[in-house]
């Protein structure tokens, strides 16, 4: 079941990041306080727009998805789009660096999983696409 909904799971994670990214911009509107601007900037765009870009790749390939390794993505997609935002967080409100820059190799690890399963359909018989 999980396996065969693994492009929606990366779309759900997708949305709800939106949903605190949009709820972070409301507040800094709110407040007129934009000093956590980055924080809202990477909620969204790491993780709305980069991660449903994965969920459509996927869901536009199912058939070239290897459980397992979608799988490893999508928690280690899911773990970024949490720990990158904190991060910054962290680093912006308290000078504390450590977990951005774990999230950050986190982040890249996420996009070279991503580069992989590009390779894989760009490798596949163009019949199969
Ligand atoms: C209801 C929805 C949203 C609200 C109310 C909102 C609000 C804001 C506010 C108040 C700022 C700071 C502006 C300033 O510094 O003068 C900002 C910056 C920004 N927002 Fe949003 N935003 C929303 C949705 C989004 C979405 C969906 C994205 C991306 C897909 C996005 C990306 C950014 C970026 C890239 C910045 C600039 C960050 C920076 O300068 O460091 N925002 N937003």
């Amino acid at each position: 079941m999980v396996a065969k909904r693994l492009p929606e799971l990366f779309l759900l994670t997708a949305a709800l990041s939106l949903l605190a990214g949009v709820a972070m911009g409301l507040s800094m509107g709110a407040t007129h306080d934009y000093a956590l601007r980055p924080v809202h900037a990477h909620t969204n765009l790491v993780g709305w727009v980069s991660i449903a870009l994965f969920g459509l790749t996927y869901r536009g390939y199912r058939t070239h998805i290897r459980t397992s390794a979608a799988t490893l993505h999508l928690f280690v997609s899911a773990a970024s789009a949490l720990l990158f935002p904190l991060g910054l967080w962290l680093e912006l409100s308290m000078g504390e660096a450590r977990l951005i820059a774990a999230a950050s190799l986190l982040w890249l690890l996420a996009c070279l999983q991503y580069l992989a399963f590009v390779v894989r359909i760009t490798r596949a018989p163009a019949d199969e696409a």
